[in-house]
């Protein structure tokens, strides 16, 4: 998999300083996992660690982040040099992680995989269900995925409307499974544009399944009520680009 946010790793991890992020992202996402503490967090598709620095910020007790973009993972590491915080970050594609439990990402299992604005990356399904397996392999047995993906509810005629927020999605392709959504913003100090997939509800949960992962849940995204423009968000609430998708892996079976 090409590793697009090469280009303009710089750029996208300024515009996470936007007030959306984390009056909506950051809040939502928190809202998915609950209580960190002391937890040991697969950051999948971290970025440059923005969630990653936060949740260990928030108490997580260990985090391994994995991008497939060299230039998010030396924004990342530059990060925690400047920061240490004991975070490891490694440039992998997701779907390439070891097929057996990895131990090289931290000996014993994950408790949550963060997987936010990930799963759509996936170009087909079959990369989309490698995907979900090697989460599901770092996971614990009672472990928990979080992710924030494409909104298989949108219609085409959805994709409107996000002028405001600063962005703009337009589908590429006729609507069909793995058709191509290409979204521009204006990040830092050029237009990046990017493309992501769109899959149906019924594609996310049946990879999911057919990786282990049961009590598949839906959700929507949420404002921070204590944001100072929480009533700003009112048209973007109304149609997300993006939904929560949660996930578990069957817990520990007892003898
Ligand atoms: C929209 S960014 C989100 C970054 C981070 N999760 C966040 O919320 O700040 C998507 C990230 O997913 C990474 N990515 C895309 N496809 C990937 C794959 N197959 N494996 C690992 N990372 C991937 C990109 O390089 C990029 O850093």
């Amino acid at each position: 998999m090409a590793a697009v946010y090469d280009a303009f790793a710089r750029d996208y991890q300024r515009s996470k300083g936007s007030p959306l992020r984390a009056a909506i992202e950051s809040w939502t996402i928190d809202r998915l996992l609950g209580d960190i503490r002391g937890c040991a967090i697969f950051d999948a598709g971290c970025g440059d660690g923005f969630h990653a620095r936060r949740l260990m910020a928030r108490g997580a007790g260990r985090i391994a982040g994995v991008d497939v973009s060299a230039a998010m993972i030396r924004l990342a590491r530059e990060e925690e040099s400047r920061t240490p915080l004991g975070i490891g970050y490694q440039c992998c594609a997701v779907e390439d992680l070891p097929e057996l439990p990895c131990a090289g990402y931290g000996a014993g299992g994950f408790d949550f995989v963060l997987a936010a604005y990930l799963l759509h990356y996936a170009p087909s399904v079959e990369v989309l269900a490698r995907m979900c397996q090697r989460l599901a392999n770092v996971l614990k047995p009672g472990g928990r995925l979080v992710a924030l993906v494409e909104n298989p509810d949108q219609t085409v005629a959805d994709y409107a409307g996000y002028a405001l927020y600063g962005f703009d999605k337009v589908a590429v392709e006729p609507r069909a499974e793995a058709s191509r959504i290409r979204y521009s913003l204006v990040a830092g100090r050029q237009m990046i544009r990017f493309d992501t997939w769109y899959y149906s509800r019924d594609s996310y949960e049946r990879t999911l399944r057919d990786a282990g992962f049961s009590a598949i849940a839906w959700h929507r995204l949420e404002v921070d009520p204590a944001a100072d423009d929480a009533n700003d968000y009112a048209d973007y609430l109304r149609n997300p680009p993006v939904l929560g998708l949660t996930a578990e892996l069957p817990g520990m079976q007892r003898s």
